[in-house]
């Protein structure tokens, strides 16, 4: 029987502004959840990353399962009425709908999803983001999947040496999905020229080459595109199987000690480094800057193990510390020049109508 992994997650509301939710909050959604706890979903764990909140689901549903979708939604909404009566910042900020209608894409939270036999054992890592677009998970993948210096499984495993399937979104088109299927090895300079473009291009999916199985399932939505407007970062989750034909967890987790610099930070218009950090991190520099959780599990027969907090370890000390000297460091040149996003990313408009003013004080 197939197992189906559902990540679903949205920002309901958090204290003192963006930072995190309230413990009353996460309880009122378990609660929720607990009450519907019964045949459709086989397992679930609930989390949060900065102000976002994940449930992580083990079902037998298939991938876009509106009775799965519906049960996230309507544990939102159940936390989002906490939220309001603790007085929360931002509460229900991601449900951008009035009411649920079949699929939770495009009504606000992020959703990652995919459905596979399960292997003899199925180790998997959840991730989970905060401050930034999906364009964040990018770089990562592309070099945990394509770049021996860091995936040695790439030359030393035979079941990985045919490569792996990158199947690449156009964010900016929003009327259906639009996508592209590059093989790596053979075309990784035109996966790298696509996911340069972190705004535009984001990998959706990573197949191997090998089994054919799938490895990666990311969130691809960007709010600014469904609500027209700014009303917060995209906060992007990810699931990734790992081992056998897959990278190891080790080779997966490896490019997150770059702290490569991604969208997003104070008011979601600013450039700030990725930094890996434990499970249940706020939020506090400059409204970032901006994190990343890792969740390592297994499945078996749809039951979760209990989680492994992939960044809680000794070395991701050293890369905190590393991470934050390179967000000092760029926020030092404040709003000059790389330190903030390109004009067509920046949220809230008001560069758009200061710009219209001050256009019609120029004289030539
Ligand atoms: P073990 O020999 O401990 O299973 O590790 C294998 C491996 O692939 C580690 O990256
Ligand atoms: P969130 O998208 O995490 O709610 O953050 C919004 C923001 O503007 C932070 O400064
Ligand atoms: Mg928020
Ligand atoms: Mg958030």
């Amino acid at each position: 029987m197939k197992t189906t992994l559902s990540v679903i997650k949205a920002d309901i509301g958090s204290i003192g502004g963006h930072l995190r939710p309230s413990t009353a909050l996460m309880e009122a959604v378990r609660a929720y959840l607990e009450s519907k706890k019964g045949k459709l979903v086989v397992d679930y764990r609930l989390s949060n990353t900065g102000d976002d909140i994940a449930i992580l689901f083990s079902h037998r549903e298939g991938v876009g399962s509106s009775a799965i979708h519906e049960l996230a939604w309507d544990a939102f909404v159940a936390g989002t009425a906490k939220a309001k009566s603790e007085g929360l910042y931002g509460a229900g900020q991601d449900l951008l709908k009035d009411s649920f209608s079949g699929n939770i894409k495009g009504l606000g939270p992020a959703v990652a999803e995919m459905e596979f036999e399960e292997r003899e054992n199925e180790p998997f890592i959840f991730f989970a983001a905060d401050k930034t677009d999906p364009g964040a998970y990018n770089l990562p993948l592309y070099l945990a999947f394509t770049d021996p210096m860091h995936c040695s499984g790439l030359i030393l495993s035979p079941k990985m040496s045919q490569g792996f399937r990158f199947v690449i979104m156009d964010v900016e088109y929003t009327e259906k999905d639009r996508y592209i299927e590059l093989n790596a090895p053979e075309e990784i300079y035109d996966i790298a020229a696509l996911l340069r473009d972190n705004e535009r291009f984001v990998v959706s999916q990573i197949f191997s080459r090998d089994s054919g199985e799938q490895a990666v399932a990311a969130s691809t939505t960007r709010l600014h595109n469904i609500a027209g407007k700014y009303i917060g970062k995209d906060d992007p989750v990810l699931l990734c199987r790992v081992q056998g034909s897959f990278p190891a967890a080790g080779e997966i987790l490896s490019p997150y000690n770059i702290g490569h610099y991604v969208a997003g930070f104070m008011r979601g218009s600013h450039t700030g480094p990725l930094m890996p950090v434990k499970n249940g991190c706020g939020i506090s520099f400059f409204d970032g800057p901006p994190i990343v959780t890792a969740t390592a599990f297994c499945v078996q027969d749809g039951i979760l193990t209990e989680p492994v907090d992939c960044f809680d370890h000794p070395y991701w000390d050293h890369v905190r510390g590393e991470v934050s000297r390179k967000a000092t460091e760029l926020r030092r040149q404040g709003f000059s020049g790389a330190a903030m996003l390109p004009y067509s990313e920046l949220e809230y408009g008001g560069i758009v109508e200061k710009m219209k003013k001050l256009d019609g004080k120029f004289k030539t």
